[in-house]
């Protein structure tokens, strides 16, 4: 499962779409987590889907990641800005990839 404390234990070594990526990044086999209000890693996601499908607000676009050993393609939260806390997509995730900041 993420890290809830990923913003304390890792730090911020990019930026992608507006969001910060928080390393380690080698890739394309190590991703790291992708946003900070709602954060994903990449290195847990499996391309499941359910949050992209799911989530009320359109918060997810895929992205593709090919290479990647657990999945060639992640949810990417490139509209966290736009999330409610409805905490939907951490409920459902099958993988625990999703952190919500609700706090
Ligand atoms: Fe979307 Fe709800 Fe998850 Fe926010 S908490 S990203 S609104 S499903
Ligand atoms: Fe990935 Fe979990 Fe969404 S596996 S695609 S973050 S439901
Ligand atoms: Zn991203």
């Amino acid at each position: 499962a993420i890290d809830p404390n990923f913003d304390q234990n890792r730090e911020v070594v990019d930026e992608h779409q507006g969001h910060d990526v928080w390393g380690p990044v080698e890739e394309p086999e190590k991703l790291g987590v992708h946003g900070t209000h709602v954060a994903v890693d990449f290195d847990i996601c499996d391309a499941d889907g359910v949050c992209v499908e799911d989530c009320p607000v359109d918060v997810f676009e895929w992205v593709e990641t090919p290479g990647h050993p657990t999945s060639e393609k992640k949810a990417d939260p490139a509209n966290e800005a736009q999330c409610i806390d409805c905490m939907l997509c951490v409920d459902v995730c099958p993988v625990d990839a999703i952190d919500v900041d609700s706090t």
